[in-house]
């Protein structure tokens, strides 16, 4: 019980709950580019001789989909997705409202000059990244996994970003979500405490490349298939 009130109603315990929410998060978001960028695969690299009959980035694009779908380990993993997403809001918007209530009831000077810009406004970069997840899921997830309006999946996800203001849309929440990412990396590991000692520094410099080298990738995509 007292383990339990730990994790979940202390300070400590949110902060950790956040950590791992957005760390298992991270996980899914570079599986989930790795089989975005077979998107984007030049029609010339194939045919490669794998998966059966695969021929073109469109086949293999589908054949994954339809993998991750019908593999029940894999929609079980789906559902935890969901729950963590869920959870890392409901638990950012809790300790947002306790970091405004304690600063109502005393005054407090804060110090910005050695906080970045994007640390001091995660929960504004939060917003926009869910704005962002659910149009993005609207689109594809909502039209392929639940009401099945299309079963072509490249084709839907190609069709799409032909729009110039979608483009707008992806590129922006993306953008956000790199800076959220390389705050959010290094706040996890400083929350759990998972770290070599007096190794802050090379967290920090991971988690900026991780998110920079995940925005880069995710955001070439949309460009890539606008102006194929
Ligand atoms: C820009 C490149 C991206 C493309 C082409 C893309 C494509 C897709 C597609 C086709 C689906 C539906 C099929 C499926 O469930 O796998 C999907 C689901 C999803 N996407 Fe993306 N996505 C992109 C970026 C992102 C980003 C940046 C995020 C997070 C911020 C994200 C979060 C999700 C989530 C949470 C789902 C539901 C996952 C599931 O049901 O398994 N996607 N995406």
């Amino acid at each position: 019980m007292a383990i339990k009130k730990g994790l979940f109603k202390t300070s400590i315990g949110r902060k950790n709950l956040m950590a791992f929410t957005g760390l298992f998060t991270s996980f899914f978001l570079i599986i989930h580019l790795i089989g975005n960028l077979i998107l984007i695969i030049p029609d010339s690299y194939f045919p490669i001789e794998f998966w059966g009959n695969v021929a073109s980035a469109h086949d293999m694009y589908n054949a994954y989909s339809h993998f991750l779908v019908h593999f029940w380990p894999i929609s079980l993993v789906a559902w935890v997705l969901y729950a963590a997403l869920i959870v890392h809001v409901i638990d950012a918007i809790l300790i947002t409202l306790n970091n405004n209530k304690a600063k109502g009831e005393k005054y407090k000077v804060t110090d910005n000059s050695t906080s970045t810009w994007y640390s001091r406004n995660m929960g504004i970069l939060g917003t926009i990244i869910g704005i962002f997840i659910f149009i993005h899921m609207t689109q594809f997830w909502l039209q392929y996994k639940v009401l099945e309006n299309e079963h072509d999946l490249y084709n839907l996800v190609v069709a799409t970003f032909k729009e110039w203001w979608v483009l707008v849309i992806y590129e922006i929440g993306i953008i956000a979500l790199g800076f959220h990412l390389v705050h959010g990396i290094e706040s996890a590991h400083r929350s759990l405490g998972v770290y070599p000692k007096n190794a802050m520094g090379i967290v920090k410099y991971i988690a900026l490349c991780f998110g920079i080298i995940m925005a880069v990738l995710y955001a070439i995509i949309p460009i890539i298939l606008y102006f194929k």
